[in-house]
């Protein structure tokens, strides 16, 4: 391969940092833009690249799996977490959703799309802000032809129904001096609408939690996917709230709230 006449002299020493795993996965995407398995040293070292740049695998890939579907991924939502997948298995165990479901802050549209395989006949529905990642969930409903509704909103403000019995909200919660401690493949390519959680990591939280209680929602499950430092708070803000329960993620590490009222 003449990847050598392609790539800077400063890249050609970084690529020592890329683990064999990932180069064998770019290898793979730029057979499959090229359309052939021989010939391909544009496209690789086009890739090669992009990840030289901090860009994620994920987005270079373009696909990621997500507990038992394949989602479109890009610069415009967030790539969806490990501990995501396991918000939805604890869902599973932990909830009957019977009424509708809404996923707040829905980005790729992970949680709301995987809610619907598991409670096909509970209407879905999947908010964000950003209009930007509510073209990717759309993307990924006909991509796997599952029927969720997705439409704009800044949290509550324009959700109209109010037969929801479970609302799922995997919302920023990086407080805003934080941002710059992220590693580049974050801060320089995620969305900063899907990281920065204002001034304490709480406000949108906090936020949230505010609206429900003020519109008198009841009969439903709140489950909330946060940040471990900030379970403590998170619990005081839920202190008129019933059954709530701090669950751990596969590391023992506080990530989730799940709540009633
Ligand atoms: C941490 S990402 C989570 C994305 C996806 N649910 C997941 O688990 O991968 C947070 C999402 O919340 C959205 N968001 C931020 N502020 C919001 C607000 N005020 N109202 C609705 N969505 C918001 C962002 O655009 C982003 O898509």
């Amino acid at each position: 391969m003449k990847l050598h006449v392609w790539l800077t002299w400063k890249n050609k020493v970084n690529i020592r940092n890329i683990p064999e795993y990932e180069l064998a996965r770019l290898r793979e995407k730029a057979k499959e833009i090229n359309g052939s398995p021989t010939d391909y040293e544009n496209e690789y070292s086009t890739l090669l690249t992009r990840r030289l740049n901090h860009e994620p695998l994920q987005y270079i890939e373009e696909f990621v799996p997500f507990y038992t579907i394949q989602l479109k991924v890009d610069q415009r939502c967030l790539i969806p977490r490990p501990e995501t997948e396991y918000l939805i298995e604890l869902i599973k165990e932990n909830t009957e959703p019977s009424k509708g479901i809404l996923d707040i802050g829905t980005g790729s549209g992970c949680i709301a799309l995987m809610m619907k395989v598991l409670f096909p006949d509970v209407e879905v529905s999947g908010i964000d802000i950003s209009q930007e990642a509510l073209s990717i969930a759309i993307e990924n409903a006909q991509l796997n032809s599952i029927p969720v509704n997705f439409y704009q909103s800044d949290l509550l403000e324009n959700v109209k129904t109010k037969s929801v019995d479970l609302i799922i909200a995997n919302l920023p919660y990086i407080p805003q001096d934080n941002l710059d401690d992220l590693d580049k493949e974050v801060i320089d390519y995620e969305p900063l609408i899907a990281l920065n959680g204002g001034v304490d990591g709480l406000e949108i939280i906090s936020r949230l939690i505010q609206q429900i209680e003020s519109n008198d929602l009841t009969n439903l499950t709140l489950c909330l996917e946060i940040d471990s430092t900030k379970s403590k708070q998170t619990l005081d803000l839920l202190a008129d709230w019933k059954d709530v329960k701090l669950l751990k993620d596969l590391a023992e590490r506080d990530r989730y709230v799940f709540a009633t009222r």
